[in-house]
């Protein structure tokens, strides 16, 4: 069975990824600098999958390590092969993702998304790994005025955040370019992930307050904020909130899988591919669904919009249906209640885990 470096790997869509991956009996490595993410809290979920089947720990290892760190990520390279495991394909998730953070701190985000990733690259060249999925996001596109979003739509980001994931996707080409019968890439354009896994043994745990929606709402909800801010109430749309394309993130995880199968069965390939649901829902209406299926209030309050943010953004997932032999099946209520069991699981799981 094929290793697979993730890197990012203990982040939220990262960990859903490794979950399943894990699942269907691939063998893993994950490098993260937790620097958005908690080391102890990503073992001791793996402990507990350990207890589910002790042989998930023979194969999956976790490396402390930032990506930019060129010898620390080539020794992850050069002991798999000393191992006789080879690291044949990456899962590239690792980076920053707060659109509004970007804004305010741009060099950071410059640094650690495109520095990171050409280190990354260097080195997933020099041991001959050419096989890639890598993590981009709607945020490439300009707004889609109502009409769903395309591969081929406008690329205009709004935000360094954006325009770091286009970069890396240009650096991606130019790779492709250089040896079109060996790379084999894939740059999946998410929209907007939610939910959790349905055990509610993972989940999304950002480190400080949650810069995207979701998290938000689900930490009002348990009452570790007070109430909730609606960036716009002004935004051309139905109810003057803005619109995004949520998917569940096993939905997303799924996609991966399909992507990875799709690379290997392909001799060269480069491929832009949008992982949605081609649905568009406002954020009172994820408010008051989130409610509805919970049987919960969430109070908020409308703040003036954030810059970098646009109106409307919705996927047309046509292409990844079609290529990948994928589609996404759980919906908003679903992953709505899937969010929420995860996020009331969080304390009593912090407390199980003290026993181990
Ligand atoms: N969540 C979303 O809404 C969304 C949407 C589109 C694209 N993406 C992209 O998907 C990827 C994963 O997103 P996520 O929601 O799981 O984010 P996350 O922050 O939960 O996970 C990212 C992980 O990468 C790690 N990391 C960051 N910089 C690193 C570095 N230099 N070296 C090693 N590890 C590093 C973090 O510690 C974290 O564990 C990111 O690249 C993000 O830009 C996310």
């Amino acid at each position: 069975m094929n290793r697979i470096l993730i890197t990012g790997g203990a982040g939220f869509i990262g960990s859903h990824t490794a979950s399943l991956l894990l699942e269907k009996g691939f063998d893993l490595i994950i490098v993260d600098s937790f620097v958005n993410s908690s080391k102890l809290f990503l073992e001791k979920i793996f402990t507990l999958f350990k207890k589910i089947d002790e042989k998930y720990e023979e194969r999956i290892k976790f490396i402390e390590c930032d990506i930019r760190n060129f010898n620390k990520l080539n020794n992850v390279f050069q002991e798999s092969i000393n191992e006789g495991k080879p690291i044949n394909s990456v899962i590239h998730f690792a980076g920053l993702k707060s659109v509004s953070e970007s804004v305010e701190y741009p060099l950071q985000y410059w640094d650690a998304n495109v520095n990171g990733s050409i280190n990354l690259f260097k080195v997933m060249a020099i041991h001959n790994c050419k096989t890639i999925v890598f993590s981009s996001s709607a945020t490439v596109y300009g707004t889609s005025d109502n009409k769903l979003l395309t591969e081929d739509a406008e690329i205009k980001p709004k935000n360094p955040y954006g325009e770091s994931k286009l970069i890396i996707e240009k650096i991606l080409n130019s790779l492709y370019i250089s040896d079109k019968e060996n790379w084999k890439i894939a740059n999946l354009r998410y929209f907007n992930p939610i939910g959790a896994h349905e055990s509610g043994l993972i989940g999304e745990c950002p480190n400080g307050v949650p810069s995207n929606l979701f998290p938000f709402i689900t930490q009002v909800a348990i009452g570790k904020r007070s109430f909730l801010k609606v960036y716009g109430r002004d935004w051309p749309t139905k109810d003057g909130t803005a619109i995004r394309d949520y998917i569940h993130v096993m939905d997303l995880a799924e996609g991966h899988l399909s992507a990875l199968n799709y690379l290997e069965s392909q001799d060269g390939i480069f491929t832009n591919l949008n992982l949605g649901t081609s649905k568009g829902t406002t954020v009172l209406e994820l408010v008051r669904t989130f409610e509805k299926v919970n049987n919960c209030k969430i109070p908020f309050d409308y703040v003036d919009r954030r810059p970098g943010d646009v109106a409307i953004s919705v996927a047309d997932n046509k292409k990844a249906i079609n290529i990948l032999n994928w589609k996404p099946h759980r919906n908003i209520e679903r992953m709505c209640i899937d969010g929420w069991f995860w996020e009331k699981n969080v304390n009593d799981l912090k407390l199980t885990f003290d026993k181990f």
